[in-house]
């Protein structure tokens, strides 16, 4: 078959259609300068293997630079009967290198373990330039935390009011778990750094090439110890795509409240007009389109890695084409994230908080009522009794249509005789804040501490 990398015992071409279902090159071509990096590393094991002499390590390597100058300028793209990147540079090859030299190169490995290792090499890099993107994300989070350190807001639990917290605690809340997923693509690393170069279509080489020099040579730690595992394995691949659901996951809950809270009702934030939108109808309208758009990708992200796992589920060992499958979810997950990160980032860093209404809300809804619960502990009450007083407070309260602090020492005293006036010390926003003082609580000591942790642990990533 002309132009196939596997002609030799078939009498004909493929039909047209299944020509052009095999055909990746539309999606697998941005692979190509880690197909090159893979056989100039390849060249040099044939070489120091004695498979090819010195003049043919030079002119392969040559042949190979030239192949990649062309690739990156534009000049050489892959034809329409290429199937995939590897069989597409290979004609390139020869045609730079001459079919004799050229048709050395394939000896000793396959398209399988090719692959494998290049989808490896890809997924590195973007993880690092996704981890800056979260990290950005991080730094709008903890640069809205510095600025607004001291401000309270209502926590919520269920939505509705539960107890004060300052905005600053939450907005560090968001940042641990990305923190975290920060932390995972650096954990993710080890395991990515393993190359499956060497492999060759499942069992290894018989050639006496040296898999853990191509390894080095590609910037991994080592070689795979299994060539089955090396070319049939995408476990990699799945945790990337996982890692990558959860940032979406992660990006879509901020998002979430930050429609809430641009909202009329809410009233927390306003958006910069540089990172909202307009209605073609609406002229009054203002919309939250960076944080519903991450809060869409999200789907999209999750779609990427059950679509992955749902291809690998029912594999044998070892490659199977199905595995062709397996790169555009991974290349969507990555552009996805590489398109967000920016603007989800942009969107925090110029959220203006409209502080003086969050303050003011923070303590509503009976959000103390913990706090009355818990100063009537500290004056020996039991928990199970000081629930129900507390709860009879609020319970006085709501039929009066008052908050807690709006009830008279009478009425307090008239619940309980332990309800003395000094309870008024916690019915304060900034008692109740101050009260909560231990190692993650909300009080801005403890939350200044936190600061301090989050700083030293994105030092250490
Ligand atoms: N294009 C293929 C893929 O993406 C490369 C490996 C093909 N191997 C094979 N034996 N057909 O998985």
């Amino acid at each position: 078959v002309q132009g196939a990398l596997w002609g030799g015992r078939f009498a004909g071409g493929p039909a047209d259609a299944l020509a052009a279902l095999s055909k990746s090159t539309h999606f697998d071509w941005r692979l190509a300068g880690y197909d090159i990096a893979g056989s100039r590393a390849h060249a040099r094991v044939l070489h120091k293997a004695g498979l090819l002499d010195d003049a043919e390590l030079e002119g392969m390597l040559q042949a190979l630079d030239r192949l990649d100058a062309d690739v990156k300028s534009g000049a050489y793209v892959p034809a329409e009967s290429d199937e995939d990147v590897h069989g597409s540079l290979e004609r390139g090859l020869i045609e730079r290198a001459g079919a004799q030299l050229g048709g050395k190169l394939r000896a000793g490995r396959s398209r399988n373990d090719q692959i494998a290792t290049l989808g490896r090499m890809y997924l590195r890099d973007h993880a690092r330039i996704i981890g800056a993107g979260v990290l950005s994300v991080i730094e709008a989070l903890v640069g809205q935390a510095q600025a607004h350190l001291g401000v309270a807001m209502p926590g919520r639990t269920h939505l509705q009011h539960a107890q004060p917290v300052l905005l600053s605690h939450h907005l560090l809340a968001h940042a641990w778990a990305l923190l975290r997923d920060v932390q995972r693509l650096a954990d993710w690393d080890k395991r990515a750094a393993v190359s499956p170069y060497g492999s060759g279509a499942l069992a290894g080489s018989s050639l006496g090439l040296d898999p853990n020099a191509v390894a080095a040579d590609l910037g991994f730690d080592s070689a795979v110890w299994n060539s089955i595992d090396g070319t049939a394995s995408r476990d990699v691949y799945a945790e990337f795509s996982w890692v990558a659901a959860m940032i979406g996951v992660d990006l879509s809950r901020i998002s979430e409240e930050v429609i809430l809270w641009a909202t009329k009702e809410f009233s927390f934030v306003t958006l910069d007009d540089a990172f909202s939108t307009g209605s073609s109808i609406m002229p009054q309208k203002k919309n939250p389109d960076v944080a519903e758009l991450a809060r869409g990708k999200a789907g999209r992200l999750i779609g990427d890695l059950t679509g992955l796992l749902a291809t690998l589920k029912g594999l044998p060992l070892a490659y199977n084409r199905d595995l062709q499958e397996d790169k555009e979810p991974v290349f969507d997950a990555a552009d996805t994230l590489e398109l967000l990160l920016p603007a989800v980032s942009g969107m925090i860093a110029t959220l203006t908080f409209n502080t003086g209404r969050m303050q003011s809300l923070a303590p509503q809804g009976f959000a103390l009522a913990t706090d009355i619960a818990e100063w009537l502990v500290r004056q020996g009450v039991p928990f199970r009794e000081a629930h129900e007083l507390s709860g009879a407070a609020v319970q006085l309260a709501e039929g009066r249509g008052v908050e807690l602090w709006d009830l008279t020492d009478e009425e307090y005293a008239g619940i309980s005789p332990h309800l003395t006036p000094e309870v008024r010390s916690v019915l304060s926003t900034e008692g109740s804040l101050d009260s909560r003082s231990s190692q993650g609580g909300t009080a801005q000591s403890a939350v200044e501490q936190q600061l301090a942790e989050l700083h030293r642990q994105l030092e250490a990533v």
